[in-house]
């Protein structure tokens, strides 16, 4: 089996407290987001790489992407339809795709045939999660080859968790949570085109507070996607020590 990978890369990272959104920080001399696709190119399950930029991005195009991603550019097709938000942006490069295929002109004709095809799988990965291994995700292709509904890559909780009072102001716990039984959802995220699609069509605008991740949209509608266990290495970068992390992460498995 074999799955187009969609990868949502429209944000403005504002929790870095950088000018620079997070995709594009430096991370061992290259933008965060080259070690994020050339994870997901790398995999031998991913036909092509679909990226989601915003249509007021100015980064994007001032890198070398040949001399960074190499001959596996051919596959990598970039939108400029980024929305407010993470799950519109995911819908709106789900729905380009719909409209027009795959336009590239670097396109092969294997990844052409695969896109117009209607039972396409998509794996949904955060430009923002650069620790991913092209291993993992074909691992996490095969655990979903026969599955009816896709998964998550997710990883049980291992804190002990609190709710507070006076969230912001003054917190303090008002219970303890059990933890059995809760994961912590990951990206990437597999499942068909179609019902994702309608899913996120289904959720937004309204719910769009509800709709944090694909899976997300799809439990809206009563499905209950696969827990497929991730790893801890699989880090989203959000804070600025994140990245610290992740750049020790990236050397290590070198
Ligand atoms: O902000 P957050 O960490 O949830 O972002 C996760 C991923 O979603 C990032 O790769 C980010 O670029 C992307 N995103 C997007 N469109 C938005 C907001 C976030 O593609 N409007």
């Amino acid at each position: 089996m074999t799955a187009i990978a969609l990868v949502p890369a429209a944000g403005s990272g504002s929790r870095m407290a950088s000018a620079t959104p997070k995709q594009y920080l430096d991370l061992l001399g290259q933008p965060l987001i080259a070690h994020t696709l050339r994870a997901l190119l790398g995999a031998a399950g991913i036909a092509q790489v679909v990226v989601v930029i915003s249509p007021a991005d100015e980064w994007w195009a001032s890198y070398d992407w040949a001399a960074l991603l190499g001959e596996s550019l051919a596959r990598l097709l970039v939108l400029r339809v980024g929305g407010v938000s993470r799950a519109e942006s995911v819908m709106n490069g789900l729905t380009a795709l719909a409209a027009a295929p795959i336009e590239s002109p670097q396109a092969d004709q294997q990844a052409q045939d695969f896109a117009t095809s209607d039972d396409i799988w998509v794996l949904v990965h955060d430009a923002a999660r650069p620790c991913i291994t092209s291993q993992q995700v074909d691992a996490m292709i095969v655990q979903l080859e026969y599955d009816a509904v896709g998964g998550i890559l997710a990883v049980p909780v291992a804190d002990t968790l609190k709710v507070a009072v006076n969230h912001s102001a003054e917190p303090r716990i008002a219970h303890t949570t059990p933890r059995a039984g809760l994961w912590q959802a990951q990206t990437p995220q597999m499942f068909r085109r179609g019902p994702l699609l309608a899913a996120l069509q289904d959720a937004l605008p309204e719910h769009v507070a509800e709709i944090t991740d694909e899976a997300s949209a799809l439990e809206r509608l009563g499905h209950s996607p696969k827990l497929i266990m991730g790893s801890p290495w699989n880090l989203k970068v959000t804070y600025p020590q994140d990245l610290e992390m992740a750049k020790l992460l990236l050397q290590a498995n070198r």
